[in-house]
């Protein structure tokens, strides 16, 4: 996980005033080799992060229609999600992040990324698939409340896919989505990093 630049400046503040020093990496998704622009201040500085890497090995296709990267630092989760060619929103709230996501998206020739901060995307907008490496360090009543925002713009046959740090509470999460009336299935725990796939439950 990267690490605050100082105590005030968290990788998901909104703003940062971290001197810039950009730092590229490269992975592979789906038959493509994806370039990522990184920068201080930003989560994943100078490499995809290990959860990331962890999602990007078990997620299946995403289904058709639009769908999100929650919380989409650099961009890497939204690219991969963009080589299959449908609309991608890249969500976050850290403006630097968003402008890099714009950046990456451009590199790659994904024009199908549309970067905005949570409240510029339509109250109406529904998901067909959510990829996510969730802002853990937000703290759990602000990552709650995240994720009541987006998880119930889930279309009905769609499906969530988090990534969460066992020591940084992913069974605890697990639970709570449950608590909630989502069906969660662990999918993969490798490497201390949970995969879980959320599903709105079916009745009866
Ligand atoms: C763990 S990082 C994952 C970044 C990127 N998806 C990756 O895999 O490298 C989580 C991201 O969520 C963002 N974030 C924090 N609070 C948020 C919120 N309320 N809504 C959307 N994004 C948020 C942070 O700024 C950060 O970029």
């Amino acid at each position: 996980m990267s690490k605050p630049d100082k105590p005030t400046d968290h990788y998901f503040s909104a703003t940062t005033e971290t001197p810039s020093k950009p730092k590229t990496f490269t992975f592979q998704f789906n038959g493509r080799n994806l370039e990522v622009l990184t920068d201080r201040g930003v989560f994943s500085y100078g490499a995809l992060d290990k959860g990331t890497k962890v999602l990007l090995e078990h997620v299946p296709s995403p289904a058709d229609g639009p769908v999100l990267d929650l919380g989409c630092g650099a961009g890497a989760i939204a690219l991969a999600l963009a080589t299959h060619g449908t609309t991608v929103f890249a969500v976050d709230t850290n403006l630097r992040a968003l402008e890099l996501t714009k950046q990456n998206a451009m590199n790659n020739g994904l024009g199908n990324v549309k970067a905005l901060s949570p409240n510029e995307v339509p109250d109406d907008q529904r998901f067909a698939t959510i990829w996510s490496n969730p802002p853990i360090r937000i703290g759990k009543e602000a990552l709650h409340d995240m994720l009541n925002q987006w998880l119930p713009r889930l279309l009905p046959e769609g499906e969530a896919w988090l990534v969460v740090q066992k020591n940084l509470g992913a069974d605890s999460l697990h639970t709570w989505l449950q608590t909630m009336g989502y069906s969660v299935e662990r999918v993969a725990s490798r490497k201390g990093f949970r995969v879980l796939r959320i599903t709105h439950a079916r009745a009866g």
